[in-house]
């Protein structure tokens, strides 16, 4: 595989696991999801995508952003990355070799990449993609209400968590992770008008880069059906 294409996985797969070591994914992996399928909405660039259906080991896993070409790039490269050094890798180094075997998830190994990409903007009535009713197990956002609430307001902060709970299956969950900068209510309040009862909260204080610190809550709601 050329050396290039190597970097570019590597940067990848750092960004997967990062995103896998975010405490609300790694709760997720205790609600008894696997094998499940799993609608991830504002999933941008699309790494914690591939970090929920990682640790998840979800069936299906689908990116939904109102711009998708930053995930479908990310996707396509991946598959095009693991599918060139699956044929390369038995003619490069041993040190290449070691690093498959120790670093590549075993889901990217076995080229199992059921991730869908669709550009939608999930607050808006008008939606020219209809994502399936009732159909996920996990319907999950992080860091896409506070933008919704800025540009958009609050009527369409609710329109989106009631298209959450449409594509939801009876006893699926809603998980909305978000900064809050410590009005810890603000969200649970948007998620309660839609119509959830949220059942469990985390609050999560992250010391970011610059030294500052950011507190970030998670909602968990366990849908009960209709
Ligand atoms: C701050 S990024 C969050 C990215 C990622 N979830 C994370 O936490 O790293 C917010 C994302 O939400 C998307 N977004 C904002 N409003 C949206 C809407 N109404 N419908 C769909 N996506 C939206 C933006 O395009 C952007 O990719």
């Amino acid at each position: 595989m050329p050396q290039f294409r190597k970097l570019d996985l590597e940067r990848l797969l750092g960004q997967v696991r990062y995103s896998a070591g975010a405490p609300w994914i790694q709760h997720l992996a205790t609600l008894g999801l696997s094998d499940c399928r799993l609608a991830h909405f504002g999933c941008a660039g699309g790494a914690q995508t591939l970090a929920l259906m990682w640790v998840l080991d979800a069936s299906e896993a689908w990116g939904i952003d109102r711009s998708i070409d930053q995930a479908r790039k990310t996707m396509c490269n991946a598959r095009q990355w693991v599918c060139e050094s699956i044929l390369a890798l038995p003619y490069e180094s041993q040190a290449a070799l070691t690093w498959w075997e120790d670093q590549v998830p075993l889901f990217l190994k076995q080229k199992r990449f059921p991730v869908m990409v669709k550009e939608r903007d999930i607050a808006h009535p008008i939606r020219p993609y209809q994502l399936p009713d009732r159909y996920f197990d996990l319907a999950c956002c992080s860091h896409l209400l506070y933008h919704i609430l800025g540009e958009q307001g609050k009527e369409a902060v609710v329109s989106a968590v009631r298209e959450m709970i449409r594509v939801t299956k009876p006893g699926g969950w809603i998980v909305v992770d978000e900064p809050d900068e410590g009005v810890v209510q603000r969200y649970r309040e948007f998620l309660e008008q839609a119509g959830l009862d949220v059942c469990r909260v985390d609050v999560d204080e992250t010391v970011i880069q610059a030294g500052e610190k950011l507190t970030a809550s998670t909602y968990y709601c366990q849908f009960r059906g209709r």
